[in-house]
């Protein structure tokens, strides 16, 4: 499925995918969910490397490896992720390996049939019947877990999930507040579940989205075109605030609520992508005296050879509702509707099955 320019609609093509070259693998795709960041390498947001091969949040199967490698073999289910970790850059060798801002992505171009380079979606273009990746950007995984539901642990959902249980390190008891209940939001909520908080307050504008936000665990909600979510949450919480409060909209004013609902010494984390252009304002005495943390949470800090087999061993096991996420399974054909559906909030994923 590829992007040929700004804004136009995407068209499925033929591509030629070359053998895996040293360190490198050919995945055949089984699902690939839609995210908005498709949408925005689409719309021209991130750069102007059209073509754009897109597609990234992806589980299937590894056809081919290239020499050298030794972490999977032809037959693995894999999950892919786009920030494999390089072990050894800066962030790598300094312990904190979730930094890792190595481009670790396959070297060699895959292309249109008349020659023509192209950029695949965050290094992994997966709306593709294969794709040609890092194998450090290939993760092993139970088989028995379902494309459609693993392939969701490569972007949004494990933003989600890592926000609260990685970046916001959500323990037992806490009280949580989850600002924004789309796919990531509803993931944050989720993973507050899993470690174990007692309150989880979903706030949103849509009544559907605040509905579902309570099948992945949140105890209390929120419509904040109707209610200060302030003191709603302070309500629900003796009057202190919650222990952490996820912003998953991106969205200044919403980042405003999640500081100001926070608790002293609280925490408050950031997953929700601001654009360029925005600006906060807080005051200042607030951000000293209230003491904690003000963080912010790049695809939920997450590591993908700890965090992916664990989390599909805790779906598998029932405790973690992937399935939940997925909202239809749709054909490579339908994206640009999916696109749409995305747009109105009519799903939290629309999810590829090839
Ligand atoms: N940090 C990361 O690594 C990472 C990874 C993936 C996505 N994201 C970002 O996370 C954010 C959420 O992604 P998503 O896929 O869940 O998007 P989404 O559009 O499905 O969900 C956003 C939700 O926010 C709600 N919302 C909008 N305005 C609001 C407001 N003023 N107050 C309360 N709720 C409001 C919407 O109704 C919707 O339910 C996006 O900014 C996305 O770019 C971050
Ligand atoms: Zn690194
Ligand atoms: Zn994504």
């Amino acid at each position: 499925m590829i992007a040929r320019a700004k804004g136009e609609p995407v068209s499925i093509e033929t591509i030629v995918i070359p053998d895996p070259g040293p360190g490198e693998a050919v995945v055949a795709i089984q699902a690939c969910g839609v995210c908005h960041t498709d949408l925005h390498y689409r719309e021209g947001g991130i750069n102007d490397d059209f073509p754009f091969l897109l597609g990234h949040e992806a589980a299937g199967v590894v056809e081919a490896v290239g020499a050298g490698v030794t972490s999977v073999a032809p037959g693995d289910f894999v999950i892919l992720n786009w920030r494999a970790v390089c072990g050894s850059c800066r962030s790598c060798l300094r312990g904190r390996p979730w930094y890792c801002f190595s481009t670790y992505n396959a070297s060699q171009k895959m292309r249109l049939t008349d020659g023509t380079e192209l950029s695949p979606a965050l290094g992994i273009g997966a709306f593709a019947d294969k794709t040609l990746v890092h194998s450090g950007q290939c993760t092993k995984v139970d088989p028995s877990a379902p494309a459609a539901a693993a392939g969701l642990l490569g972007c949004g959902v494990m933003a989600g999930l890592g926000a609260a249980i990685n970046t916001g390190g959500v323990t037992r008891g806490d009280s949580v507040a989850v600002f924004g209940c789309g796919g990531v939001g509803d993931a944050a909520i989720a993973g507050a579940a899993l470690a174990g908080a007692a309150t989880i307050v979903a706030v949103d504008i849509d009544e559907r989205k605040l509905e579902w936000a309570k099948g992945f665990g949140a105890t209390h909600t929120c419509n904040s075109k109707d209610a200060d979510p302030v003191e709603y949450i302070k309500s629900v919480t003796n009057g202190n605030g919650a222990d952490v409060c996820i912003e998953a909209v991106g969205n200044p004013a919403v980042y405003r609520q999640a500081f100001e609902a926070r608790d002293l010494a609280g925490t408050v984390v950031l997953v929700g992508v601001p654009r360029p252009d925005m600006t906060i304002e807080l005051p200042f005495i607030e951000v000293f005296g209230r003491g904690g943390s003000l963080k912010s949470s790049w695809y939920g800090d997450c590591l993908p050879s700890r965090d992916f087999p664990m989390l599909i061993d805790l779906y598998r096991q029932g405790r973690l509702d992937l399935d939940g996420f997925v909202s239809e399974t749709i054909a490579l054909d339908q994206v640009e509707e999916a696109f749409h559906k995305m747009e109105q909030g009519d799903v939290l994923r629309s999810v590829v099955v090839l």
